[in-house]
């Protein structure tokens, strides 16, 4: 009888997200029918939105979440013993699934439960999680889809440190342009320089006038604005920084995640057609998994030729995973943040 240790949603997030929101259970886990396979979580990955995702998940459900799950027994010929898969099987260490998901997860749309992850050589397994991963996709696929960035453009990515961030930046670099972006610390700015090639970089928490600091790095216009965080970057560089024709890639809000009431939008709508600006928004989970594997293709290549680099934050212990999930929000992460189980 395998017993699994799982995290439990106990309290819908309010404001910032707590500790105390979640707990820690074990389940005894069924033995396995024809069809199933058992799972054993490697890694899990925690996400910004899981903090807001979960608000359609129910009390009492396992929080939700992608791992790196190895199969470690199985009655389905489809999976391999010692197989690694990227799923959505939530934060548990151990899961008997047929690779089917609920008509009624909380993502709330058709997910590949359980994906085999893409030959990575020598690389570590959980890429899976971040750049061949989910933010990899996401990184690969709004740049190509909206920003469609090309050589002599310039480029601004807020949350440039973060696990979509550190990405883009080097797309845009692979693509041909100038790279600018904005993180929390001193510590995120130089690596982004020294290790990810970006030009120039904004401690957006030190900086004593925004608008001038922008002006300083961009002082020619920002062509595409890679934007993941929202609030004051953006209603300063949207009506005020964009070059004419320049593309607004809108992927998340996450300074507003924790507020307890959805902010309003600001207007932008006069500069937007001034400029003849594109704006929209991405969301990788409408897109099949098939297309994130197409991007994959030339990611691996781009790892392997040390082109595109990676980093990752990785908090040791199933039981810290929390932590490692609020510290999201606190900016302690480098590059993806996972959890070694
Ligand atoms: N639409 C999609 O398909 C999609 C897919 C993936 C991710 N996303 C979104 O993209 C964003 C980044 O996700 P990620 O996975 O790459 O996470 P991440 O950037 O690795 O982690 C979060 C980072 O965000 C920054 N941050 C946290 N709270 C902040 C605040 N109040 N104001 C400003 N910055 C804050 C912190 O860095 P600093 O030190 O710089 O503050 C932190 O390290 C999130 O908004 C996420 O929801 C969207």
């Amino acid at each position: 009888m395998v017993k699994a240790k799982k995290w439990v949603l106990v309290r819908h997030f309010e404001g910032m997200a707590k500790e105390s929101d979640l707990e820690l259970q074990e389940e005894e886990l069924p033995p396995l029918k024809d069809g199933q396979a058992l799972f054993e979580a490697q890694y899990l990955s925690v996400d910004p939105y899981m903090r807001i995702y979960t608000a359609a998940a129910p009390l009492g459900s396992t929080m939700i979440g992608e791992q790196v799950a190895k199969v470690i027994e199985s009655r389905n010929p489809k999976f391999k013993v010692g197989d690694y898969y990227a799923a959505y099987f939530g934060w548990r260490t151990h899961t008997v699934s047929d690779g089917v998901p609920a008509a009624d997860n909380a993502l709330n749309v058709p997910v590949n439960l359980a994906v085999k992850i893409p030959d990575l050589g020598n690389l570590p397994i959980s890429l899976g999680l971040g750049t061949i991963g989910m933010p990899g996709a996401t990184a690969y696929l709004a740049m190509k889809e909206i920003g469609n960035p090309k050589p002599g453009e310039t480029v601004f990515v807020n949350g440039a440190a973060g696990a979509v961030g550190h990405i883009v930046g080097q797309i845009a670099k692979i693509r041909g342009c100038t790279v600018l972006g904005s993180a929390g610390t001193d510590e995120k700015c130089s690596i982004l320089k020294s290790d990810f090639g970006f030009d120039k970089t904004l401690n957006y928490k030190t900086s004593k006038d925004l608008n001038q600091s922008i002006k300083e790095l961009a002082p020619n216009g920002i062509d595409i604005y890679f934007d993941q965080v929202g609030g004051d970057l953006t209603d300063i560089i949207v009506p005020g920084h964009m070059r004419q024709k320049g593309r607004v890639v809108i992927i998340g809000h996450i300074s507003k995640y924790n507020e307890a009431e959805m902010p309003k939008v600001p207007n932008p709508y006069l500069p937007v057609l001034i400029n003849e600006l594109r704006v929209e928004g991405f969301v990788i989970f409408r897109r099949e998994r098939e297309v994130w594997d197409q991007g994959f293709v030339e990611m691996i290549q781009w790892l392997h030729q040390g082109k595109l680099k990676y980093k990752e934050h990785i908090t040791e212990g199933f039981a810290n995973a929390p932590q490692a999930f609020l510290g999201l929000f606190k900016g302690e992460n480098i590059g993806k943040a996972v959890v070694r189980v």
